[in-house]
């Protein structure tokens, strides 16, 4: 059997760091891809096998079109900019808004445009909703928009893209460095009252999101479906 080859887009941090250390335990070749060269040569360095590693803004298509020549078995995306991206409505920018959008939800757009030709048979594309669709707050009206139209676009490229399955991960509050941006200091107390909130008793941690991915990626019946990798946060 030939090694898979696997991208996965914001692989230098949090989720998607862990799903690229999933994937090369499992025998994998990975290319990871974000925009900070220093944040993927820290996480390269802290992968325990070699990775690939393109400097890429998913929201530039021509960086995104340019981002691999190589065939792929699987591409996943995880990219997400917190600054900017929670605020009360009267100070929301539209620049602001429009970063969200392009980032959340016109980069995978952009992926499956450029990197649908470039998958072998039986390939997937995954992408990354989130909880504030279902459980939305005060300050994140765009990340739930994102969110929502991000599983609206997946369900429609899965039958667009056709064998390409094309699937999206919904997680609920998860342990990564993205709550540094939203959280600051405040980032273990807040963690911590949603753990006590969810029938799990605790937040996700990267791997338990890592686990969902690979479950997308491996079964190949799957398509145009939203994995809920929650902790049951939709229930209370
Ligand atoms: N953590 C949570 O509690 C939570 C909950 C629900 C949903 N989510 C969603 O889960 C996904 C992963 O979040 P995370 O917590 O793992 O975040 P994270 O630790 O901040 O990682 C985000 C990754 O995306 C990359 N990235 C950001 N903007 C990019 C862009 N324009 N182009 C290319 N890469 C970009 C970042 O690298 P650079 O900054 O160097 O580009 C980084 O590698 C996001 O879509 C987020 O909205 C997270």
């Amino acid at each position: 059997m030939t090694q898979q080859h696997v991208l996965v887009i914001g692989g230098s941090s949090g989720m998607g760091l862990a799903l690229a250390a999933r994937l090369l335990s499992t025998g994998r070749r990975v290319t990871i891809a974000g925009r900070s060269p220093d944040r993927l040569a820290a996480a390269a360095a802290r992968l325990a096998s070699p990775v690939t590693c393109v400097q890429a803004d998913i929201s530039v298509e021509s960086q995104v079109a340019a981002l691999t020549d190589d065939t792929l078995d699987h591409v996943v995306v995880t990219a997400a900019d917190a600054v900017g991206a929670y605020a009360p409505l009267p100070s929301f920018t539209l620049t602001a808004a429009t970063a969200v959008l392009a980032t959340k939800v016109l980069g995978p757009w952009l992926v499956a445009k450029h990197l649908a030709p470039a998958l072998c048979p039986g390939g997937s594309l995954t992408f990354t909703s989130g909880i504030a669709a279902y459980r939305p707050g005060s300050g994140a009206s765009m990340i739930a928009t994102a969110n929502g139209a991000l599983e609206s676009l997946a369900r429609s490229l899965a039958l667009e893209l056709a064998p390409i399955r094309v699937n999206v991960v919904s997680p609920g509050w998860v342990d990564t460095p993205i709550w540094d941006t939203l959280a600051g200091p405040a980032k273990h107390d807040r963690l911590s009252a949603m753990a006590a909130k969810l029938p799990t008793g605790r937040v996700g941690t990267p791997d338990d999101i890592a686990q969902a991915f690979l479950s997308l990626l491996d079964n190949p019946f799957i398509t145009g479906t939203v994995l809920h990798a929650d902790g049951g946060h939709r229930l209370v």
